[in-house]
C-alpha cells in the first residue's frame, strides 16, 4: 500500500468501482454490468435505483435531512410503529449501524441485570458469532482474528457453541450471573450457520424460566431476507431484544433495537442517545423499504427465489468434490466448500457476478430482495462452472 495512500489501511478491496446502479446489477466506472449478489452484504433490499425509493429520498432530502433528538421525529414514531407491528414487539431505540444496535442491547442486559441486584451481569454468546468491531461486540463475537490486538476484551460473556442445548443448560446450571442469551439467527460473517429451530425454542424457553433476555442479532438475517420479516419467527418465538440494522433502510445508513416487556422499560432519559440515530432521511427510506416490501411481495419473492437458487446449486454441484453443501434461508445462502476459497470473490468479478466468501470456505450469497427468476439462472450459471474450476485446478495443484 503507498505511503500516501489517504485512506487508512483497512480492507483487503477488490480493484473495481462501481459507478452506479439499477436493480439488481451494478455498473463499473468503465462501463462493465455486474450481477450483485451481495447487496452490499445485504444493504440493498430493495435493489439499486428502486423509483419508489429515490422518489421518497428525493422529496425528504429537499425537506429535512435532520434535526436531532432534542426534538420530535414524527417518522421515527411512524417507522416504529411499522417495526412493532411486525416483530410483535413494543418499543424501539433507532441509531445508524449494527454495531450500535447491538450496543444497545448489550447495554439492556447490563442495566437488567443491575437492576435484578446482580453487580456483574452475564451473557451468553456464541462460536463463531459476529456483532460488529467496536470493543464491546468484537468481545461478544466469536472470531480471534476480530479480537486481536484490541484486549483488553469487555468482561461479562460466557461462550457456548450454536445449537448446543445441553451446553446452553449447563450455563444456567452453573452461571447464576447470567441475564442474556445473545445469538443471530443465522450467523453470517460465521459462514450462514443457521439456529436450528428447535434451539431457537429452547433459548426462548430456558430465557423463560430463567428470567434472561433472549436477544437476537437480526442485522444480517433481519429484515425479510429469509422470506420473514425476522429469521427467528421461523421458529415461531419472540424475542426480548432485537437489533437491526443493514437492510433495514435499503442504503441509507440505519441502525434500531426493537425490545419488549421489561427489556423495552429499561432505558430512561439518560441512559442511552445518539446524534444521528432515527433522522428523518433514515427514517423516510426504512418507511418506504418496508412498504416496497409489502406492495411487491418481498418476502414471498426472496423465499422463494431462495428456494431456486439454492436447489438449483445443489443439483449442479451435488457429486462434485471439494463441495460440501449449499444451505441458507431465503436470499441468505451459503455454498460451502472443503477448501479456502477467497480466490473465487476476483473470479466471479472478472465473471460478471458480486459475490463474498466468509469464514474461509463459504461463497455467500445476499443478493437484494428484488432478485427474478432470471437474475437466479444467470446467478447459477455462472457461479457453478467457476466453482467446478476453481476445484479442478485446486485438486491438479495440490496433486
Ligand atoms: C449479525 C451482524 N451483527 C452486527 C454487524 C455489524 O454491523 P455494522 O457493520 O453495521 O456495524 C454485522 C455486520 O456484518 C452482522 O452481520
Amino acid at each position: 500500500m503507498p505511503a500516501t495512500q489517504p485512506l487508512m489501511n483497512t480492507y483487503a478491496r477488490q480493484p473495481v468501482a462501481f459507478s452506479h446502479g439499477d436493480g439488481a446489477w451494478l455498473y463499473d466506472s468503465e462501463g462493465r454490468r455486474y450481477l450483485d449478489c451481495l447487496a452490499g452484504i445485504a444493504v440493498n433490499t430493495l435493489g439499486h435505483n428502486h423509483p419508489k425509493l429515490v422518489a421518497a429520498l428525493r422529496e425528504q432530502v429537499a425537506r429535512l435531512i435532520h434535526s436531532s433528538n432534542l426534538f420530535e421525529v414524527p417518522l421515527q414514531t411512524e417507522l416504529g410503529a411499522r417495526l412493532v407491528e411486525l416483530s410483535g414487539m413494543t418499543n424501539v431505540f433507532f441509531c445508524n449501524s449494527g454495531l450500535e444496535a447491538n450496543e444497545a442491547a448489550l447495554k439492556i442486559a447490563r442495566k437488567y441485570g443491575h437492576e435484578r441486584g446482580i453487580a456483574r451481569p452475564e451473557a451468553v454468546v456464541y462460536e463463531r458469532a459476529f456483532h460488529g468491531r467496536s470493543i464491546a461486540t468484537l468481545s461478544a463475537t466469536g472470531n480471534e482474528k476480530v479480537q486481536k490486538g484490541f484486549e483488553p476484551l469487555v468482561e461479562g460473556f460466557v461462550r457456548v457453541p450454536l445449537n448446543d442445548v445441553g451446553a446452553l443448560e449447563r450455563i444456567a446450571a452453573e452461571r447464576p450471573d447470567v441475564v442474556a442469551v445473545f445469538l443471530e439467527a443465522i450467523q453470517g460473517e460465521g459462514g450462514i450457520q443457521p439456529a436450528r429451530i428447535e434451539y431457537l425454542q429452547a433459548v426462548r424457553r430456558l430465557c423463560d424460566s430463567k428470567g434472561w433476555l433472549m436477544m437476537v442479532d437480526e442485522v444480517q438475517c433481519g429484515t425479510g431476507r429469509t422470506g420473514k420479516w425476522f429469521a427467528h419467527q421461523w421458529a415461531g418465538v419472540v424475542p426480548d431484544v432485537m437489533p437491526l440494522a443493514k437492510g433495514l433502510a435499503s442504503g441509507v445508513p440505519i441502525g434500531a433495537v426493537v425490545a419488549r416487556g421489561a427489556a423495552a422499560e429499561v432505558f430512561q432519559p439518560g441512559n442511552h442517545g445518539t446524534t444521528f440515530g432515527g433522522n428523518p432521511l433514515a427514517m423516510r427510506a426504512g418507511l418506504v423499504t418496508i412498504a416496497t416490501m409489502q406492495e411487491e411481495g418481498l418476502l414471498e419473492n426472496a423465499g422463494r427465489i431462495g428456494q431456486l437458487i439454492m436447489s438449483e446449486i445443489g443439483r449442479e454441484l451435488a457429486g462434485t468434490p471439494g463441495f460440501v453443501e449449499v444451505r441458507g434461508q431465503g436470499l441468505m445462502i451459503g455454498v460451502e466448500l472443503d477448501r479456502p476459497c477467497g480466490a473465487l470473490v476476483r473470479r466471479a468479478l472478472d465473471a460478471g457476478l458480486v459475490l463474498n466468501v466468509t469464514a474461509d470456505r463459504v461463497i455467500r450469497l445476499l443478493p437484494p430482495l428484488i432478485f427474478r427468476a432470471e437474475h437466479a439462472e444467470q446467478l447459477v450459471g455462472t457461479l457453478v462452472p467457476l466453482v467446478r474450476g476453481f476445484l479442478r485446478e485446486d485438486q491438479a495443484r495440490a496433486a
